[in-house]
């Protein structure tokens, strides 16, 4: 058998659109981290604070994030350390177990950049990127004031699944929205997209997307009702947009 090269292309088997396959074991981290950044996209951002055991706190932007459940309330964020020195948002969290999750709308777009620069422990991104703190709830670290909404969460587990690479994953304890986000009665909060106004990391290092292109799908019901077509829409007017149905 012939040696391939392990971003050589060709069809996959007959019949199928040509595909290139990359086996992941023969590429180096570098080439396996371009092709994922650039495909598993959008990533919605975490601005995550933390805090250093001196109390210094510290910011900075995470864009392995999601949220794993709600009946335990869970989200998670993946650090991928320098060359030589963990990054101090993982060393914080190790050290304290605690952070809060800060969302990036577009008008804070600029500030979260800032705070992503590589600058030593000692320095406060937040006092760099000019941004004013709020004290948490039942954690040390403070959120973003301006941050449309953050999640005060503590460490559930921390994974180390490679070399720097840590996944944390934490159970949000307290939630805070701007009023501004918010509709509907008290008993029954409903968030408004448009009104949050989030951007999300694409491909590259500078790329990223608003999430105001958004179309509705009715999910399909099994058994179909009888003439029922399933048609995208788009979104008509970016008000308070929730499923009727919990989406899970
Ligand atoms: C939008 C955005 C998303 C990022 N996402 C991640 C990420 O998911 N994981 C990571 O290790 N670094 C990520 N970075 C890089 C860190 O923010 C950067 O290394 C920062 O300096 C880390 O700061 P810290 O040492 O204070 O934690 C991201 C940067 C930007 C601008």
């Amino acid at each position: 058998m012939t040696q391939q090269h392990p971003m050589a292309g060709g069809p996959d088997h007959a019949g199928a659109p040509e595909t290139r396959r990359f086996d992941f074991a023969a590429m180096d981290g570098a080439a396996r981290y371009r092709l994922l950044a650039s495909t598993i996209m959008p990533r919605p951002i975490a601005w995550v604070t933390t805090c250093a055991p001196d109390g210094t706190v510290n910011a900075a932007p995470y864009s392995f994030f999601n949220f794993f459940g709600a009946d335990r309330p869970v989200l998670a964020i993946g650090a991928l350390a320098r060359p030589g020195r963990e990054k101090d948002t993982a060393a914080n969290i190790r050290a304290t177990g605690e952070f809060v999750v800060n969302l990036v709308s577009f008008a804070l777009a600029e500030a979260m950049n800032a705070t992503c620069v590589e600058a030593p422990p000692e320095v406060d991104e937040l006092a760099l990127a000019g941004l004013a703190a709020a004290p948490s709830h039942a954690v040390a670290p403070p959120r973003i004031a301006a941050s449309p909404a953050a999640f005060e969460c503590r460490v559930m587990r921390l994974l180390d699944t490679g070399p720097g690479q840590l996944l944390v994953v934490g159970e949000i304890l307290h939630a805070h929205y701007a009023e501004r986000v918010l509709r509907g009665p008290p008993e029954r909060p409903r968030v408004a997209a448009a009104a949050l106004d989030l951007v999300g990391r694409m491909h590259g290092a500078s790329a990223y997307v608003r999430t105001r292109d958004v179309f509705h799908l009715e999910r399909p019901v099994w058994p179909a009702p009888a003439g029922a077509a399933q048609a995208a829409s788009p979104d008509a007017g970016g008000g308070a947009q929730t499923a009727a149905a919990p989406g899970r």
